[in-house]
């Protein structure tokens, strides 16, 4: 980013003309020698209280103490940055900016970077021409208008065609005085294998949608094939001085604007996808181009607005995409949305099939990222089975420790216990404790997988029981036969692993489901565990067994409390049983030594 000059700054206020540019956000009149007022553009009003001083070029607003200069305004209302919002000014007001003492070096470093610019935006320009001027290009034409596109919309984004020549960019490029290395450095040319030191165009026959910076600079492509068995289908600019495709957001630059006033901006797949949602007057829509979200990206998306509404494609890709989005806003400051798309639809086909307004609706139903997690799981496992609800239950974990508390947060708890045939208060504390374990492993935010199992203190004593019986594997066979997993043993790991081991204390790791790596990993703790135990007695699995039957009861105790059951004297009298079996326990192991 370059730094420009405080001088430069007080030009560009100077030339700024305030009325002209509050009113483009919202209609002024006079009120006063020096003040106007209208609706805020900040917050929903009827009645205005909005001021701006033209000649000081400020504005305030009573309503939400919005305020600022020029800059500020431009900042707020079209979500750049002070760097960007001044060179958006001074553009539009015709100022030259004058950067900071530059040295050398970065003065040819933004040299270079302004010329590469240029020419990949005549680049652009030249596809857009032949688009709508060359014969060539009337298949491609023709495909865009019948896709619903209009040609305003294809316009307005540069939408373009590139020949099936080989060197038409090539020849136009050189001639207009740019070099072959810089060709290559932007990725309009590519070296011929066959024939050393020469270069040819990379996009042929393709349909080009130029990709830009913020500013709107173009800095690469993606071109859809058009021809029949021409792969790949979408050939993107690789990655080079200008173009990192893990920061490139297809359409931001227009959508800038659309999305800081709508405080959301929506996420879509296809390139396509974009105009759509434009042309159907969702403006705040941008394009990821495939589903692989970065942090960078959403870096950028964060600072554009505050709710992400992500509206994907149906199928296991976009799923995959939304999983991603969920893990990489989970830490931040955004509220992940999902739009419902029926299944086998992108918003594209939505709105050629079912018009503007049919998309329009399913944006403004768009329901919580969780919420629509939650349905996704339940609609994959079959919770009539414990296994089925235990699955369900190691799905939802990720998300569900970052639920925020509140209504929506309760409500939806309420909803996931009684399917989980869980109390409220039991699904609680099985996510607290998960919670709790956070750090293990680093693993406990993937959602796509099976997350790496919880175990909190509760956790810790039933994985030194489930040890013990694989290091004792014929009185742990007995053991396991004996007892109730479900009822005794509360991690769900551990509860897992107590259900494998039954009948395979033996030869643990045997038959471990192949495809449970979860499973396979406890399990692999549990003999790794048994293994460095050394020599254990039987008495050291009673003991064990009485700790969990302990804090069985104890649970029990607590529970009835909570619900003001009866029976708690009856409990509380096996509680006693089980601390006197305690004490005789560990007054053999004493003697024992
Ligand atoms: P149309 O079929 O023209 O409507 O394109 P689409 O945007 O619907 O394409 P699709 O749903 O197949 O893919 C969504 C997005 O993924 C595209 O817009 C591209 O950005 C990206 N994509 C699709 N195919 C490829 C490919 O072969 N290579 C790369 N790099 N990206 C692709
Ligand atoms: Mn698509």
């Amino acid at each position: 980013m370059p730094r420009y000059t405080a001088d430069s700054r007080d030009r560009v206020r100077d030339a700024v003309d305030m009325l002209a540019l509050v009113s483009e956000h919202t209609e002024l009149r006079r009120a006063g020698a020096s003040e106007y007022v209208g609706r805020c553009p900040f917050h929903d009003e009827r009645t205005p209280s909005f001021g701006v001083n033209p000649v000081e070029k400020v504005y305030y607003c009573f309503g939400c103490q919005a305020s600022g200069d020029v800059f500020r305004f431009v900042m707020e209302t079209e979500g750049l940055d002070f760097t960007a919002a001044l060179q958006t000014l001074a553009d539009r007001f015709g100022i030259e900016l004058q950067t900071e003492q530059e040295d050398p070096q970065a003065a040819s470093r933004r040299q270079r970077r302004e010329r590469l610019q240029a020419l990949l935006g005549r680049a652009a320009t030249y596809y857009a021409r032949y688009l709508w001027e060359a014969r060539e290009a009337e298949a491609a034409r023709e495909y865009l208008l019948a896709r619903g596109l209009r040609e305003e919309m294809l316009r307005e984004f540069r939408v373009g065609y590139a020949p099936s020549a080989w060197d038409r960019i090539l020849t136009a490029s050189r001639r207009a005085g740019y070099s072959d290395e810089e060709l290559l450095a932007v990725g309009l040319v590519q070296r011929s294998q066959n024939r050393p030191g020469q270069v040819y165009d990379r996009f042929r026959e393709r349909i080009m949608f130029p990709s830009t910076d913020a500013r709107g600079n173009v800095i690469g492509f993606g071109a859809r094939a058009m021809r029949e068995n021409q792969r790949p289908k979408y050939l993107n600019t690789a990655d080079g001085e200008l173009y990192h495709k893990r920061r490139v957001l297809f359409g931001l630059d227009r959508a800038r604007a659309a999305a800081a006033r709508a405080g959301s901006v929506i996420l879509v797949e296809g390139y396509t996808d974009v105009l759509a949602l434009h042309q159907a007057e969702l403006q705040n829509a941008v394009g990821i181009m495939g589903t692989a979200l970065t942090e960078e990206q959403i870096a950028e998306l964060e600072r554009v607005a505050k709710v992400l509404v992500l509206c994907l494609d149906a199928d296991s890709a976009g799923q995959e995409a939304m999983l991603r989005a969920a893990q990489l806003t989970d830490k931040r400051n955004l509220e992940l949305r999902v739009v419902p798309l029926p299944s086998g639809d992108d918003p594209a086909e939505l709105i050629e099939r079912a018009g503007a307004e049919a998309l329009r609706e399913r944006v403004a139903a768009s329901v919580p990222f969780v919420a629509f997690h939650v349905e996704r799981v339940f609609e994959g496992n079959d919770t009539r089975s414990a296994e089925g609800r235990d699955r369900a239950f190691q799905q939802l974990l990720p998300a569900l420790k970052n639920l925020r508390r509140g209504l929506f947060g309760d409500e939806l708890l309420r909803g996931i216990a009684g399917r989980l045939e869980l109390s409220e208060a039991q699904l609680k504390s099985l996510i607290e404790g998960a919670a709790r374990q956070n750090g293990r492993g680093g693993g406990a935010t993937t959602t796509a997988s099976a997350p790496e199992l919880p175990i909190d203190q509760a956790g810790r004593a039933e994985r030194a029981f489930l040890a013990l019986c694989v290091a004792l594997p014929e009185a742990g066979a007995r053991t396991l036969f004996e007892i109730d997993p479900e009822q005794l043993i509360t991690s769900q790991a551990m509860r897992r692993a107590a259900r494998h081991l039954a009948g395979r204390t033996g030869s643990p790791l045997a038959d471990l489901p192949p495809d449970d790596e979860p499973l396979a990993r406890t399990v692999a703790d549990l003999v790794a565990r048994a293994g460095r135990a050394g020599r254990v007695s039987e008495d050291q699995l009673v003991h064990a067994r009485l700790v969990l039957e302990r804090a069985r009861l104890e649970r029990a105790i607590r529970r009835a409390r909570a619900e003001g059951a009866s029976g708690i004297g009856e409990l509380a009298r096996e509680r006693e049983a089980v601390l006197q079996k305690i004490g005789q326990v560990v007054a053999n192991l004493e003697r024992a030594g």
